[in-house]
């Protein structure tokens, strides 16, 4: 069933990021409604981001733009039924009483609503051999399918299971937010090669300070452990 509109429960808040606050879809427990937070709410933030916004609110309009283009493109070219995206499907908007709601679909555990970002994983020390590899199989398949990305950061990685035509998918690491080439000038779009070298700029940002390291060889992550 689609509804145009749809009624939010407070309660269901589920996560918060910078820019969106995630809840539970009311009556669909395969998806997620991400709804773009107000200025007021956004705590944390750059000055400068939010005087961007302020000045130049489409800047914001802009990364949805960018994220929906992504998507766009990476499903237009890849239309098998048995294609598994590394990054979320996204199923357009919806109207809600706490504004324009943008419909996902849930990466979710065995045990909590959400799964696990990398971030989580890292800070409660519970990182694995195998999270690693799941994070390595998702990194492959950002490589092969050249996707644009622009903030990989530990906590846009979300480890658990997604909804399939056959029921719960195989437990995987996805990305959930942050892809979409926002640059001014669009190279990465430009060129396939100029996308693998800022890939590889950002991986090996991802792993500072974390318990993993970047082969740039391999293109690779190999767990390293805590000193
Ligand atoms: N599809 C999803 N499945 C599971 N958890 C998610 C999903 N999307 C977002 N989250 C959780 O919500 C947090 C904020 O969502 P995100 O889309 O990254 O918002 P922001 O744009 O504000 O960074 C994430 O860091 C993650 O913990
Ligand atoms: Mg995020």
């Amino acid at each position: 069933m689609t509804r145009a509109f749809l009624n939010l429960d407070p309660k269901d808040m589920l996560a918060s990021g910078k820019q969106r606050a995630v809840y539970l879809h009311p009556f669909d427990d395969s998806k997620l409604v991400k709804v773009l937070l107000t200025q007021a709410d956004t705590e944390g933030r750059s000055k400068f981001s939010l005087f961007l916004e302020r000045w130049l609110p489409s800047t914001r309009d802009r990364q949805i733009r960018k994220e929906y283009l992504e998507y766009l493109r990476l499903m237009l070219s890849n239309q098998g039924a048995q294609f598994r995206p590394p990054i979320t499907h996204m199923f357009g908007f919806v109207s809600t009483q706490l504004g324009l709601g943008c419909l996902t679909e849930r990466v979710q555990s065995s045990k909590g609503v959400l799964g696990d970002t990398l971030f989580d994983l890292i800070e409660q020390g519970r990182l694995t051999q195998e999270h690693v590899e799941m994070l390595n199989d998702t990194v492959a398949r950002l490589y092969e399918l050249n996707i644009r990305a622009s903030d990989l950061t530990a906590r846009n990685f979300v480890f658990g299971r997604r909804q399939t035509a056959d029921g719960l998918g195989p437990k995987e690491c996805v990305l959930v937010d942050g892809f979409g080439d926002i640059h001014a000038v669009p190279v990465r779009t430009m060129a396939n090669w100029a996308n693998r070298m800022g890939l590889d700029d950002s991986m090996k940002r991802l792993c500072r300070n974390k318990p993993i390291a970047w082969d740039q060889t391999q293109r690779r992550f190999s767990y390293i452990g805590r000193d």
